[in-house]
């Protein structure tokens, strides 16, 4: 067995994939992306580690799906502003996370996101220290979030299964909102009144913003109300 290689990473044989593989089944808390969601269940079916890399703007739920995948079972989330080498390689010698999620990647300096590179082609994780050298291999399924690709290594990029997710139309922001807010036991009425009035008041594609409005309206001159003073008020 390779140097660092645990047991529990190498494949069984006569093991039936399906009983190995984890899956998050629903991704409930995410409404629409189906095809995402089935992609994601896809890789996580995969025999071999194919990763995945969610990039769009704001609020479109980049980020809802790394908590789904957190459910994993040896998961392990990060930051990539948070993340410093030696943290994140220290974990990784440590816990040998199936599944790393890195949220906000393209905050990840340099040198983490070189330490990437070698990880998700090959599995190896190496670090020198003190003159002294350390090498495990991991068998490790890498789902990660980006702003926006600019400040990526293009070598990290081509490791990726690269989505781009599209600002919403105004159907799926009314849908997403008036989901969301359901959940918060907003009536739908008060709710599409909320994703219009951000829509075409405020002008803004941030289902945030809805979240805002649908915590502090009552009813629907609430809505009015409060929209109308939040455009008086807009920087
Ligand atoms: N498709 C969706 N299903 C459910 N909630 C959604 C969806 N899209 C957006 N939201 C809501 O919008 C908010 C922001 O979602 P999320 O944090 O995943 O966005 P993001 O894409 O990571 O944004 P950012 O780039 O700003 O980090 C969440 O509170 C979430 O409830
Ligand atoms: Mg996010």
């Amino acid at each position: 067995m390779p140097v660092g290689v645990q047991e529990e990473d190498m494949p069984t044989v006569g093991e039936p994939i399906a009983d190995r593989v984890s899956k998050v089944e629903q991704f409930e808390s995410i409404v629409g992306y189906d095809d995402v969601k089935r992609l994601f269940n896809m890789s996580l079916s995969s025999e071999k580690p194919v990763h995945i890399l969610l990039v769009g703007p704001p609020a479109s739920a980049k980020t809802l799906f790394m908590l789904e995948c957190m459910k994993l079972e040896r998961s392990y989330f990060t930051l990539g502003s948070h993340s410093t080498k030696s943290g994140m390689i220290d974990y990784l010698f440590e816990k040998r996370p199936r599944y790393l999620i890195v949220d906000e990647i393209e905050h990840m300096p340099m040198k983490d996101q070189t330490a990437l590179l070698s990880l998700m082609e090959t599995g190896i994780v190496s670090e020198t220290k003190y003159q002294r050298t350390r090498n495990t291999q991991l068998k490790t399924w890498v789902f990660a979030t980006s702003n926006g690709t600019d400040r990526m290594l293009t070598p990290l990029l081509s490791r990726f299964v690269v989505l781009h997710f599209k600002q919403y139309s105004f159907g799926s922001f009314q849908e997403v909102c008036t989901h969301i807010l359901s959940r918060e036991g907003v009536p739908s009425e008060v709710g599409n009144a909320i994703a219009d009035a951000v829509w075409t008041k405020l002008k803004s594609r941030d289902i945030r913003d809805c979240i805002k409005l649908g915590r502090l309206a009552k009813t629907k001159a609430d809505v009015d109300w409060i929209a109308q003073t939040m455009k008086t008020y807009k920087g």
